[in-house]
């Protein structure tokens, strides 16, 4: 073995030696050097005039020195171009609670992306969940700064590894789309407003919302940032000096890059703040070569720039390995297992009452499947991340279902609901006696006397009337609906604004919508259900204000009468089958906020009539985000599916029959209402805002940092999920080992089954540090064969106990530590002392603490 090592090195120095040689004169080709070291090289032999022209997205003219073209891709969650897999939501990822599979993740969209002839990703993303409402949920990693950054490290270090830059985003505190990008300005509304102005302390956003991108930076040595579209305490991020100055300073060598063009108001500022790469997509984007030979932007600061950009592209590998031309299709059996296998490890299993799953075990011989589970499942999220299914390469839950059930099953398919969609019948004027009286303001705030008023037969608009906006402008559309039968009442309103709609004097539905959809993906309908009498006559009001959106204003007011439920049928299907699955979702993504956790329409009412006929209903929540379940006690399983891409047909009969192990664990707090939770919609000032403005004043309180500092009870906690196994936590070990801590643990599977186990650790901080009461540090995925016991070890990693009290600490004094399957069910702790700059071994073995569940 020996003798092997040094032949290996000798050759390696052969090999050394003659590329030296080869590039004498260029010498930043020569791979063997480090990559700040090339940089530097390369900067030394470049003129000023070509810096500019790099500074300026000019690539062409650097070709000489072989600096490749940047071609980026968005976006996190897979290639959003032809011919690639449409893969899970990032968020999927992240309840895997599974480092390989983040790695797997992260080089199969970065084998995608070179074989379609990008090199630089425009993600991960990996903005905090601070309320479920926020659009882009699905697309990032969770409420928690230490998942969130341990799945992204792994993401970039794959990246790297498939050489391809990555891009952290969006930096930071970029937790909502109501007025990301600010609002159309008055008086024609071409222009828009700076983004919603985020005020928070530096510590919350060191320890919560910068945390994870410091992370990977950390961990990974991420080669790029994406500066987002909000200001925060003040400027705009891409042109706060001192928010890039700190993230330059924390030992990022890579590039800034704003978010699209809403990013950046005043291109000089942004380009002295800090923005490296000037904009999106690949442009000067408002930066000019005077700039630079003024004078305004210094020489020392220019040099950084360059040095930046080529620094990512040596440290990540794509000078040394330039992309060939764009392949058609690009999606592998291999990357379609990864989607599998993410969807498979990321499903969480909230509930199993009777062992109604796996479905093998009582096997049924008849199945009911609900709700929509064709091609009008919900695949994928809205906006820049989506990467929808390519006609015909889904694999439907309905397929997937009927496939692993064989020919031995019946199923019965009953649509039961629409889902989240838009209506498909405009509301007709005879329901409305006639229509409605509408009024129009050329402002978006309702000011003033109207502009126009007249009436109208419905609403159904895909513009402005003559003489009204066209970009910027209110409308309030008033009357009477007279019900034509009794029942529930399905609403839409598919609108690009802000809109609100009353019934009988109550707001029963509202939302925030940049277009009725987002470049690619579901659309974003608001949907209300109401349950009405024949002959009673309603008041109607619908409220509209164009000033957020981007695409151009449009509403259109729909419904769909009891007559035309689909909910009877899929009674009549459940009532005769051994099973029901209920699938029901919600369209969320890009663009658009959630107004309430509800799932939309008359979903609510599908479950409950179903679970009425049929005891083993089992609903799967193909969600992008917590919804509220006023029917979890009426059935037996539910399951979240999250959005799960192309093959999820496959994943969830995999998961439904128990061919694999519900693998997910939440990476998000499911609240038990609306209320609950750091910034609930009764405190706007927090979320979403007033007057531009939004407050984090729940400071470092995130997620289950609120509810455990708090004692609200969410419906399910933070790191909760079930498996078809059985395990128990057993005797708990601290020691002390190298400057870190390592809790040792024996887990048990107690049952028949295998399946995968999330030992989660947390940690409590000295009281004197002022942190939340319990935080999470450590994890792992465990999976386990029947009867099988094995000792896991956990690491604890000192810099991981970093908080920020004027500058980065680790206190100091004594800690607990708490062996976890969620933010609540500890079941072992255990302490330990923190003195100088490392860990004192003080372990013992665990006792129990009895938490619930
Ligand atoms: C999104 C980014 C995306 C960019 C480019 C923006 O609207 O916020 O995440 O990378 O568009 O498509």
């Amino acid at each position: 073995m020996r003798s092997r090592v040094v032949v290996f090195v000798l050759v390696g120095a052969c090999v050394l030696g003659v590329a030296q040689g080869a590039w004498a004169a260029d010498p930043w080709r020569d791979p063997t050097q480090p990559p700040a070291q090339r940089a530097s090289e390369l900067l030394v032999a470049m003129s000023f005039d070509q810096k500019v022209q790099l500074a300026l997205n000019n690539f062409a003219a650097v070709a000489s020195f072989g600096v490749p073209a940047l071609a980026n891709f968005d976006g996190p969650s897979g290639v959003r171009t032809t011919g690639t897999t449409s893969f899970p939501s990032s968020q999927t990822l992240a309840a895997s609670f599974d480092r390989g599979l983040a790695y797997d993740y992260g080089y199969a969209i970065s084998d995608e992306a070179r074989g379609k002839g990008f090199n630089w990703w425009l993600g991960p993303a990996m903005d905090i969940a601070r309320t479920p409402l926020a659009g882009r949920q699905p697309e990032n990693l969770g409420e928690d700064p230490f998942l969130a950054g341990e799945t992204v490290t792994q993401e970039v270090l794959a990246a790297k590894a498939r050489h391809m830059i990555a891009t952290l985003k969006h930096y930071v505190a970029n937790n909502q789309e109501w007025e990301r990008i600010g609002f159309r300005l008055p008086p024609t509304g071409a222009t828009r407003s700076p983004g919603i102005n985020v005020l928070a302390a530096e510590r919350t956003l060191q320890e919560i919302y910068e945390a994870p991108f410091k992370h990977a930076i950390r961990k990974a040595n991420a080669d790029a940032v994406m500066c987002s579209y909000n200001r925060l305490n003040g400027p705009l991020t891409c042109e706060s000096p001192g928010l890039l100055g700190d993230l330059k300073a924390s030992g990022f060598n890579g590039f800034v890059v704003p978010d699209f063009i809403f990013a950046v108001k005043d291109p000089l500022a942004a380009t002295l703040a800090g923005v490296d790469v000037p904009g999106l997509p690949p442009g000067a984007a408002g930066r000019t070569a005077a700039m630079f030979t003024s004078g305004q932007v210094p020489s020392s600061r220019l040099d950084d720039i360059v040095r930046r950009i080529l620094y990512a592209m040596f440290d990540s590998g794509i000078f040394d390995d330039p992309v060939g031309p764009a392949n058609a299709d690009v999606s592998t059996p291999a990357h379609r297992d990864v989607a599998t296998r993410v969807s498979t490890s990321g499903m969480v299993l909230l509930k199993n009452e009777h062992r109604a799953l796996p479905l093998s075990e009582r096997a049924p011989r008849s199945i009911a499947v609900i709700g929509p589970s064709g091609d009008d499942a919900m695949y994928v999220t809205g906006g820049s991340a989506a990467v929808p299914p390519e006609a015909g390469k889904a694999v439907t839950p309905l397929a997937g279902i009927t496939a692993r059930a064989g020919s031995g099953v019946q199923i019965q398919a009953s649509q039961g609901s629409l889902g989240d969609v838009p209506l498909p019948d405009i509301v007709p004027a005879t329901a409305l006696g006639g229509g409605l009286a509408a009024s129009y303001w050329n402002n978006g705030e309702f000011d003033g006397p109207p502009a126009l008023t007249r009436v109208e037969p419905t609403v159904d608009l895909s513009a402005a009337p003559t003489g009204i906006g066209p970009n910027l402008w209110s409308a309030r559309w008033t009357g009477t609906l007279t019900p034509p039968e009794s029942g529930l009442y399905r609403f839409s309103l598919l609108e690009a604004g802000i809109a609100r709609l009353y019934i009988n004097g109550q707001q029963v539905a509202s939302g925030y919508r940049e277009g009725i959809n987002f470049v690619a993906g579901p659309r974003y309908p608001i949907q209300a259900a109401v349950q009405l009498t024949a002959g009673q006559p309603v008041s109607v009001r619908i409220e509209y204000t164009s000033k957020a959106q981007l695409f151009g204003p449009q509403i259109h007011f729909a419904w769909q009468p009891p007559s035309k439920s689909l909910i009877p049928a899929a009674v009549d299907a459940a009532r005769g089958a051994d099973a029901a699955i209920v699938i029901v979702n919600n369209a969320q993504g890009e663009g658009m906020d959630r107004s309430t956790l509800a799932l939309p329409g008359d979903q609510d009412a599908l479950i409950n009539a179903v679970a009425a006929v049929n005891r083993r209903t089992i609903v799967v929540l193909n969600t992008g985000g917590p919804v509220l379940m006023p029917w979890r006690n009426r059935v037996e399983g539910v399951l979240e599916a999250w959005y799960p891409g192309q093959q999820f047909g496959t994943a969830l009969a995999s998961v439904l029959f128990g061919d694999s192990d519900p693998g997910g664990r939440l990476p998000v707090t499911f609240p038990a209402s609306n209320e609950q939770g750091p910034a609930p919609p009764s405190q706007p000032e927090r979320y979403p805002g007033v007057n531009d403005e939004v407050h984090y004043d729940e400071g470092l309180l995130v997620g289950y940092r609120w509810y455990d500092a708090t004692g609200q009870r969410p419906l399910f906690p933070f790191g909760y999920g079930q498996s078809y196994a059985h395990f128990v936590f057993r005797d708990l070990h601290v020691r002390a080992q190298g400057g870190a801590l390592v809790a040792s643990v024996r887990i048990a599977n107690v049952s028949n089954r295998s399946g995968s186990v999330v030992p989660e650790l947390y940690v409590h901080y000295p009281h004197s540090a002022g942190e939340p009461p319990w935080q999470l540090k450590g994890y792992d995925k465990v999976a386990l064969a029947p009867h099988e016991s094995r000792r896991v070890s956990l690491t604890l990693d000192p810099a991981d106990l970093t908080i920020y009290d004027g500058g980065p600490v680790i206190p100091q004094g004594r800690y607990r530590l708490a062996l976890a399957s969620s933010s609540r069910g500890f079941a072992k702790v255990a302490s330990f002392d923190v003195r100088g700059s490392g860990i004192a071994g003080r372990g013992h073995g665990g006792r129990d603490r009895g938490d619930d569940d």
